[in-house]
């Protein structure tokens, strides 16, 4: 077990609270408030200022505390409100006045949500912080949709990629990102939506091999796509699908028609939140 001191620990043992303020990276999960996790809803009855991003839905929102201040920054992609180095700058000065400040983020903050970048800031700058998971797109898209990420009889292994890179290029591990018995989930790729379906069949994967998108996905406007990676970019554009999407690529896909169970219109009815 590890000896090093957490943060709070190292400014507790110095006797005095030089900084009172905390911050919390806090997952919202993917779009549906009942995936929040209990720290989470409590956190956001708790805080004094909570700063979010877009992928933060309004249904998520309605739980903060009337009196907190509400910060918004932003985030789409190639349209960010504030700019990253801002926004670390902002939690780091919210926290010295002393706030308990929720910074919170779609899905998971360590999985392609920066949170390990804002976590870095903060423990150079000696803030006290926690991170709190939440439930990331892979997980909570893939179920709502009825696509099983992991299957003994099809998938023995799973891989989260990202199809937008910092200067635009996408540059992935084709070769691995190609193996068999592997579902491929790609985060913000709808975009290079052609050009990751042209690639995994140049290295090896069949033509015919199942993809999904998930637009929207776990809210009452979720809609999905199913077809192979030779029809999907084609059906995808038909149906002018729009970010927040979510690509599942792999064998398990087929299974999707057989195991849809969540229908967005049935949602008030199943006493599901929607989210505007
Ligand atoms: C900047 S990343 C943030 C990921 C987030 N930290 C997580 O763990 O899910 C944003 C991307 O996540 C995916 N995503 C997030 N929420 C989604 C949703 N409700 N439906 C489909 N895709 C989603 C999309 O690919 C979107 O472009």
């Amino acid at each position: 077990m590890s000896t090093r001191p957490t943060n709070l620990q190292r400014l507790d043992s110095v006797g005095e609270r030089r900084c009172p303020g905390i911050v919390y990276l806090v997952g919202a999960g993917p779009g549906d408030p009942e995936l929040l996790t209990l720290r989470a809803a409590r956190l956001l009855t708790q805080a004094d200022t909570v700063v979010y991003d877009h992928l933060v839905g309004d249904g998520i929102l309605g739980l903060i505390r009337k009196e907190a201040d509400l910060i918004y920054v932003g985030k789409e992609k190639s349209c960010h409100t504030l700019p990253q180095g801002e926004i670390n700058a902002l939690i780091v000065r919210l926290a010295r006045q002393g706030k308990q400040v929720v910074r919170l983020k779609g899905g998971d903050p360590f999985i392609f949500g920066r949170g390990g970048e804002e976590a870095e800031v903060l423990a150079d700058e000696d803030i006290p912080f926690e991170i709190v998971p939440g439930v990331t797109a892979a997980s909570g898209v893939s179920s709502y949709a009825g696509i099983p990420l992991t299957h003994r009889d099809y998938a023995q292994s799973c891989v989260f990629a990202t199809g937008h890179l910092k200067d635009d290029s996408l540059d992935l591990d084709w070769v691995n990102l190609a193996h068999p018995r592997q579902t491929v989930v790609i985060y913000m790729g709808l975009g290079a939506l052609p050009e990751i379906c042209r690639q995994l069949m140049a290295h090896g994967r069949a033509a015919n091999i199942p993809a999904a998108v998930v637009e929207q996905g776990t809210t009452d406007k979720q809609r999905v796509v199913t077809g192979t990676l030779t029809t999907l970019p084609q059906l995808v554009a038909e149906r002018k699908m729009k970010s927040p999407c979510l690509i599942i690529i792999g064998e398990v896909v087929a299974l999707q028609e057989k195991l849809q169970w969540f229908h967005p219109d049935a949602t008030a009815s199943l006493g599901h939140a929607a989210i505007a």
